[in-house]
């Protein structure tokens, strides 16, 4: 084994991806003229959700992608939401629609969700298509544990019959990643804040998935030598800089390979949300 970790270029993976997108689109608008639409909903002027949301828009512009911001002022009612909702799945030229959360907190985020469009749903947030992705019938999958399972079969020959323990049970990241592995005939494990000896768990696994959102929570220590690390963490530390999960310094001396904080994860998560809209785009409208 060597003995410094693989660093898994995950902003290198997520532009190979939006290029193979972007020559997609250019044939589908040669010979059918259409585009593809993704359209983001965003409620208040969360600073965070800001970045996200303006990244999102310039990369779907640079493969071609038609794309819209729907900002909307912090005060908005929940039925003014859900009326721009329903707009929006009306609207055929419309294939992704994506509404930014957090939403403020007098709007309930599952009724807007439930009020998507599954077919549109690109964030495969809407309960039938989590139920699709558990009945493992899914054709849109969550952004976040898409980018991350494409990041491990690049990285492994095979995934089958790995343990994998994924930390972290949301709904967003760490319960569609477990399905995902276990799709992947991995034995997987779900831990979190409850889970005891968490060490001795993160210890058997061959593939890691930190998603906890608590800055170097996984020590080296933890890390079963040669395992391949997915850090979905994306944590602000007090003097500005970006960090993951994992002690990546500690991590880097015992772990096969693994992905960074920046330039990991993040990258791909974009890059599944365009991937999302093309598939939604080819299920309603017909290769
Ligand atoms: N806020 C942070 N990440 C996400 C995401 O993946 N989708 C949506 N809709 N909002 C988010």
């Amino acid at each position: 084994m060597a003995d410094q970790a693989r660093i898994i270029d995950g902003k290198a993976a997520a532009a190979a991806l939006r290029a193979e997108i972007g020559q997609e689109i250019t044939a589908i608008k040669a010979e059918r003229g259409l585009v593809p639409g993704l359209h983001v909903v965003l409620v208040g002027d969360d600073p965070a959700s800001r970045v996200y949301v303006n990244s999102k828009e310039k990369l779907a512009g640079e493969i071609g992608m038609n794309s819209a911001v729907h900002r909307l002022p912090a005060e908005t009612s929940e039925a003014e939401l859900l009326a721009k909702v329903a707009a929006l799945n009306a609207d055929d030229s419309v294939d992704g629609i994506l509404v930014q959360l957090p939403l403020p907190k007098h709007i309930n985020p599952d009724r807007v969700i439930e009020a998507i469009d599954p077919a549109k749903d690109v964030d495969c947030f809407h309960p039938i298509n989590v139920g699709r992705l558990a009945n493992g019938q899914a054709s849109l999958i969550p952004c976040t544990p898409l980018g991350s399972m494409i990041l491990l079969k690049q990285t492994l020959p095979t995934l089958a019959g790995l343990e994998a323990v994924v930390i972290g049970r949301s709904g967003i990241v760490g319960r569609p990643m477990a399905q995902l592995l276990v799709q992947a005939d991995c034995t997987v494990t779900i831990a979190h804040s409850r889970t005891r000896d968490l060490p001795a768990i993160c210890r058997r696994a061959d593939i890691l998935v930190a998603a906890v959102g608590r800055p170097h929570f996984v020590r080296g220590d933890w890390i079963k030598p040669g395992a391949t690390i997915i850090d979905v963490g994306i944590n602000r530390l007090p003097d500005g800089k970006l960090a993951g999960d994992v002690d990546f310094a500690e991590a880097m001396k015992v772990a096969g390979a693994i992905t960074p904080v920046p330039g990991g994860v993040g990258p791909m998560t974009i890059a599944c949300l365009l991937r999302n809209t093309l598939t939604a785009f080819h299920a309603r409208r017909g290769r």
